[in-house]
């Protein structure tokens, strides 16, 4: 199918509907740009965090995992900028308020709201940072922040890392985690929101090796793309200006992506140079220094930072994966379908089991065979409707496999499994499904 023809009202509605991401509070009528991730949802959502953490940290003898706590000391935002710099420029309409970000929006254009034309205030800097306090006083020395990245916990650990792991540069952390910040336009379904989750390494490299590893892992991040299923022809390099790099960079590429609404961010990959841990080093008053076992060479290791939205993956992957066709096979030929093309490995449901009728000795050979294979992989089981409709649900949730149960089963001790992007259909032995399904995942 053309991508221009996928709309996000198409997605937004499949993702509602099949119970993949809905509207946050919805029976109090929501909350503006929070999104929860339902039943397949969280699978998808797993499957992309496990896939990432597979690539980068397990199969990886260079890279370790950290798990941070969320809220850090609030030296932590001034050491790194983030209290003075995180900000973006906000406008406002003179006439009914509303409030944009200056860099997104046409200052000579009327109010996208109200209409009216030369009404915006001067932009002024707004701050991201989310803030709360802890403990019982909502004075000063009780305010703290929400982390708006996960990055900065790993330089702030990087000497207990450094001295428990034993590792020698180059090495790398990684963190999965939620980040917060108080965007003045959300939007976009769960392209830009105020609460989100990222995936994200930091990579330490002796300072004359920073251009190898950046592109080493630039070429990384288009291999995790391939394995997650984003549509590689729909994804794009952005060298960004120098002039707006962020204040940490001296180099930033960022991967974006052709979304419906437009050709926007996916990820970012900085050279954060020396910047963090030399200015944690500073505030802290800590001895930041790393010293090379073999070679004795004292020096602050520089860093290569791939940073990856996780909520943009899910969104980069349900566009890439949504196809719709027009069958032409006995399985209801020359209906339109809608399936979602996921690569196995990212499935959230990758078996169905579908006895074709309700009767007890249906299930009494099916439910066995879905509690068997549940112990590999994540099954659905699903006895209501035609068999027809029920592959078509399977299609639209992109489950790869359906596994149905008939009533030759009970003689020949077989099933029939039928393949989402073929729809070609083979009969294999009960006894052999685990064996057949461990070649296919
Ligand atoms: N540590 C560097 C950093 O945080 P960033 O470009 O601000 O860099 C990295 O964010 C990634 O996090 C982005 O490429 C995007 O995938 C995701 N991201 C950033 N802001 C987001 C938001 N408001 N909602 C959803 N995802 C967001």
């Amino acid at each position: 199918m053309d991508a221009k023809n996928i709309t996000m009202e198409k997605i937004v509605s499949l993702a509602k509907t099949r119970g993949f991401v809905f509207p946050g509070s919805d029976i109090y009528g929501g909350l503006a740009n929070s999104w929860d991730y339902g039943p397949l949802g969280v699978e998808l959502k797993n499957n992309i965090k496990q896939t990432w953490w597979k690539m980068f940290v397990q199969e990886r003898l260079d890279m370790v995992g950290i798990d941070a706590a969320l809220i850090m000391n609030p030296k932590v935002w001034e050491a790194s900028g983030h209290v003075a710099t995180f900000s973006d420029p906000l406008v406002e309409c003179k006439t009914c308020h509303e409030r944009y970000r200056a860099d997104q929006i046409d200052l000579a254009a009327p109010c996208a709201k109200c209409g009216n034309k030369g009404t915006f205030t001067e932009p002024a800097s707004f701050n991201l940072m989310m803030k709360t306090w802890l403990g019982p006083k909502e004075d000063a020395s009780a305010v703290a922040y929400f982390r708006p990245e996960t990055a900065q916990a790993m330089f702030v650990d990087f000497p207990n890392v450094l001295t428990s792991s034993r590792k020698r540069v180059p090495f790398g952390m990684a963190q999965i985690g939620k980040a917060f910040r108080n965007e003045i336009t959300p939007g976009n379904f769960i392209f830009r929101t105020r609460e989100f989750e990222q995936m994200e390494i930091e990579y330490f490299v002796h300072p004359s090796d920073w251009e190898k590893y950046f592109e080493d892992w630039l070429a990384n991040m288009y291999k995790f793309m391939d394995r997650v299923g984003i549509d590689a022809s729909r994804s794009h390099n952005l060298e960004v200006e120098k002039d707006e790099l962020a204040h940490y960079s001296k180099r930033t590429v960022d991967i974006e992506f052709d979304y419906p609404f437009g050709r926007k961010e996916l990820y970012g990959l900085a050279y954060r140079t020396d910047f963090d841990l030399t200015t944690h080093a500073k505030h802290s008053g800590s001895n930041i220094v790393y010293t090379d076992p073999i070679t004795n060479e004292k020096y602050v290791p520089h860093v290569i930072e791939p940073s990856f939205g996780v909520d943009r993956t899910v969104l980069a992957v349900l566009l890439s994966a949504y196809d719709e066709e027009t069958v032409a096979s006995e399985e209801g030929d020359g209906d339109t379908r809608v399936v979602l093309r996921f690569k196995k490995e990212i499935a959230p449901i990758k078996i169905a089991i579908l006895p074709l009728s309700k009767k007890e000795e249906l299930s009494n050979v099916a439910r066995p065979i879905a509690e068997g294979l549940a112990k590999h992989w994540r099954v659905d089981y699903d006895e209501t409707q035609s068999i027809g409709k029920r592959y078509r649900r399977q299609d639209e949730i992109g489950t790869p496999y359906c596994v149905t149960v008939d009533f030759d089963s009970l003689e020949d001790k077989a099933v029939t499994i039928r393949d989402r992007d073929t729809m070609k259909q083979e009969r294999v032995p009960i006894a052999e499904l685990e064996a057949w399904f461990k070649k296919q995942f």
